[in-house]
C-alpha cells in the first residue's frame, strides 16, 4: 500500500471514530434550559411533537465502551492503514503458525507412513482413512467422490488400469502425472468406411454384435495402424497407457459412434503431477488408498 492510501484510511477511520465521539459528547451537553425531562420541547411537525427526552445513561456507556474498544483494537492490530498494530498480528502469520502445528503433529505420522511399503500401507486403517481425505481434497473433481471417474477420467477402482496397478506404477501416476494420447487418425485413414469398419472391429473384439464383414476389413486395417500402439492382441501398453480395446471397459464409450469418433479425431486425457503440489508423502499415502482398490476390488 503506498504511503497516500494509507493516511487515506487511517485519516477515514480515525475520523469516524473522533467524529462519533465528538457527536455524542455534545449532545449529552445540549442545554435545554428551563424545559423539564419529558416536556414538549416546544416544536411538532405532521402531528408529533418533540419531547426533552435525552438519550438513557445505560445507552450513552455503552457507545462509550465501543468507541474506548475500537481505538484500544486498532492500537493492538491492524487496522489503520499500513501501521502494523503493536501485537504484530497477521493473518499470513495466524496461518503459518496453524500450519506449524499440523505439521508438528502430523509430520510423524507422515514421516512414519512414508516409509512404510505401499501394499502393507494399504491394510493399515489409519493410512486409508488419511488417504481418502486427501483423495476428496485433490482427487474427486476428475475421478469423482467414489473414484469410480467418469467419461475421459478413469475409475479408479475396476481392475482395468491404463498404467498399471502395482504400487510402483499407481505411484508414479500420482507423482508425475500421465498424458494418454491417441493420435487423430481420420485423416491417414482417408475414407470414412475405413473408420466405420474399424469401430466395427474394436466392438466385436468386445462381443458386440457387429457386422463381421466391416469387422474383418477393419480387423486389417487395425493391424496397420493401432497395434504399434494398443498391441496385436489389443490389450493395450501401460506404458503409454493405451487402453485395453478387449475388455469392455471404456474411458470414452464403447458405442459405434463414439468410437468412430475417436478414432477419427484423436484424445489426449492428462492426468496433472501431484508431486510438487502434495509432497511425496501425501503422494504415498494416497497411492496406498489407490492401491487397496488393486489390491482388494470394492
Ligand atoms: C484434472 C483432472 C484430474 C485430477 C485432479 C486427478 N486426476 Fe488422476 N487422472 C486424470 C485423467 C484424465 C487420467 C487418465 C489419463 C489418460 O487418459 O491417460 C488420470 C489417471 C489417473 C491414474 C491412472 C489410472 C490408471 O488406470 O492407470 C491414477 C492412479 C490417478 N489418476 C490417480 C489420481 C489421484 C490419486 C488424484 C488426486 C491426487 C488424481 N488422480 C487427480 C485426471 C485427473
Ligand atoms: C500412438 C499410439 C496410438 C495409436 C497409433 C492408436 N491409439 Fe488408440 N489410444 C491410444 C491412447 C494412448 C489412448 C488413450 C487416450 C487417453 O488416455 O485419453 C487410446 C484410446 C483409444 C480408444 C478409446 C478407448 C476407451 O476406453 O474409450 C479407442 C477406441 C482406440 N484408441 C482405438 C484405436 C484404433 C482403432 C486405432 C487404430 C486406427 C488406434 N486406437 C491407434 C494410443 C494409440
Amino acid at each position: 500500500m503506498t504511503s497516500f492510501w494509507s493516511w487515506y484510511i487511517i485519516l477515514i477511520v480515525l475520523g469516524v471514530t473522533f467524529g462519533t465521539a465528538a457527536l455524542l459528547y455534545f449532545v449529552h451537553r445540549i442545554d435545554t434550559g428551563d424545559i423539564k425531562k419529558g416536556e414538549s420541547m416546544g416544536h411538532s411537525f405532521d402531528g408529533i411533537e418533540e419531547l426533552n427526552n435525552p438519550l438513557p445513561k445505560w445507552w450513552h456507556i455503552m457507545f462509550w465502551i465501543t468507541i474506548v474498544y475500537s481505538l484500544a483494537y486498532l492500537a493492538l492490530y491492524p487496522g489503520l492503514g499500513s501501521y502494523p498494530g503493536l501485537l504484530g498480528w497477521t493473518s499470513t502469520g495466524q496461518w503459518e503458525t496453524e500450519m506449524q502445528k499440523a505439521d508438528d503433529t502430523y509430520g510423524p505420522i507422515y514421516e512414519k507412513m512414508a516409509a512404510t511399503p505401499i501394499n502393507e500401507l494399504a491394510d493399515n486403517q489409519e493410512a486409508l482413512k488419511m488417504g481418502q481425505r486427501l483423495f476428496a481434497n485433490n482427487c474427486t473433481v476428475c475421478h469423482g467422490s467414489d473414484a469410480r471417474g467418469a467419461r475421459g477420467y478413469p475409475n479408479l477402482t475396476d481392475q482395468d488400469w491404463l498404467y498399471g496397478s502395482t504400487p510402483a506404477r499407481i505411484k508414479q501416476s500420482i507423482m508425475t502425472g500421465r498424458s494418454g494420447f491417441m493420435p487423430a487418425l481420420g485423416e491417414a485413414l482417408g475414407d470414412k468406411q475405413t473408420v466405420t469398419e474399424l469401430a466395427h472391429y474394436v466392438r466385436s473384439l468386445n462381443g458386440y454384435q457387429t457386422d463381421t464383414h466391416a469387422a474383418e476389413n477393419g480387423k486389417k486395417t487395425f493391424k496397420v495402424f493401432c497395434t504399434s500402439c494398443h498391441g496385436t492382441d489389443a490389450k493395450g501398453n501401460q506404458f503409454i497407457g493405451a487402453p485395453d480395446l478387449t475388455d469392455g471397459v471404456w474411458l470414452y464409450g464403447g458405442s459405434q459412434k463414439i468410437i468412430e469418433n475417436t478414432i477419427a479425431k484423436g484424445r489426449s486425457g492428462s492426468m496433472p503431477a501431484h508431486k510438487e503440489l502434495l509432497g511425496e508423502e501425501k503422494v504415498h499415502i494416497l497411492a496406498a488408498y489407490i492401491y487397496s482398490f488393486a489390491k482388494k476390488p470394492l
